[in-house]
């Protein structure tokens, strides 16, 4: 039976919801995967941290409040986030990482990835900034040093989307993509289509925590930009950076603009896209779209995601689930520790 130590970085919901998976399915795991999860050191920036390599009570951290400095209250705990010390002296086997998204420079989860890379330990995480700005030299490390560097929760949680396209559409051809890559945007949309104003729409996605604390980069398209960028390189093998996509939100329609074009069955949807063109360049962009009523992700409603894949073999092909949520972000981390197992047996 294999036995994983795991180490989690940043404590927000993310980390805190794959911990509470640990204290309910733990043991079937060992039944159904194969393998269980020892929680050996947790950081967080506002929590403090806490490392045990014999291995902490999941239970105890789940219930732990989300108040400044809790990890002090533990025995062996700190007020302070040692984040080094967790990553590289926990004895984990697999780092987790799951803090803030920084959309400019990636910063600081870039360097807690490279800090576990570099010794030698598996990385699994949930966090876009990294990813689209640094995944090519962040997955070379991990190659390197003969580890794996996982990511399937930046793009639409834990819907299937990075891992399934690699493996079970590589050989279909994939020449491009559209997705509905934010929830916010669409919930927005969705409800102004029901005659509320953008205004209240957003604060009733606020409320649901759907959107970001800032909605800016939810109906601004910034967010989507960033998972159209990891898309892209990874189905398609761009090289695209963030400045590479033309990018446009939703703040600019109205209710008027979708009241006029409700009875066709037409809606509008923000739409993250990239595709080859025919000189072998990749060309992608985010941007409000009015779809006809027989397109693939018209009928996505709500907060839901999709992406619709452009095969050659299969034509297109729409995957939908959820794009957010702490359960559901949490399991795309199992799903990455089921790969790395997997990579392993
Ligand atoms: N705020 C994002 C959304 C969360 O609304 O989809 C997931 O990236």
């Amino acid at each position: 039976m294999t036995e994983y130590k795991i180490a989690l970085v940043g404590f927000g919901g993310v980390n805190r919801g794959l911990a509470q998976l640990i204290v309910e399915r733990n043991a079937a795991w060992q039944t159904e995967l194969g393998f269980s999860l020892k929680i050996v050191g947790v950081s967080d920036l506002f929590l403090g941290s806490i490392c045990d390599p014999t291995g902490l009570d999941a239970a105890h951290l789940v219930a732990l409040p989300p108040v400044k400095g809790a990890f002090a209250q533990l025995a062996g705990g700190s007020a302070e986030a040692f984040n080094e010390t967790v990553i590289k002296h926990s004895r984990a086997d697999i780092i987790a990482e799951a803090t803030f998204t920084n959309p400019v420079d990636g910063e600081p989860a870039a360097t807690f990835c490279r800090w576990a890379l570099e010794a030698g330990k598996h990385v699994v995480t949930t966090n876009k900034g990294p990813i689209a700005l640094h995944g090519p030299e962040l997955s070379q490390l991990a190659k390197a040093n003969g580890v794996s560097f996982e990511y399937e929760g930046a793009v639409m949680s834990g819907t299937p989307v990075l891992r399934l396209a690699r493996q079970s559409l590589s050989g279909a051809g994939v020449r491009g993509f559209e997705g509905i890559l934010n929830g916010t945007s669409n919930y927005v949309l969705t409800r102004m289509e029901e005659g509320l104003s953008f205004a209240e729409a957003v604060a009733k996605a606020q409320e649901l925590g759907y959107a970001e604390a800032d909605p800016t980069a939810d109906v601004e398209g910034h967010d989507v930009r960033l998972k159209v960028v990891i898309l892209a390189n990874e189905l398609l093998n761009a090289r695209l950076q963030v400045g590479d996509v033309t990018c446009s939100g939703i703040s600019s329609i109205s209710t008027a603009d979708i009241g006029q074009v409700r009875a066709s069955g037409a809606r509008w949807k923000l739409i993250g896209s990239a595709h080859r063109e025919g000189d072998g360049s990749v060309r992608a962009s985010v941007e409000a779209c009015l779809l006809p009523s027989s397109h693939p992700l018209v009928g996505i409603s709500g907060a839901t995601n999709a992406v619709s894949f452009n095969t050659e073999l299969l034509g297109a092909v729409t995957v939908s689930g959820p794009g957010a949520g702490r359960i559901e972000t949490a399991f795309a981390l199992l799903s990455d520790i089921i790969a790395i197992h997997a990579a392993n047996h």
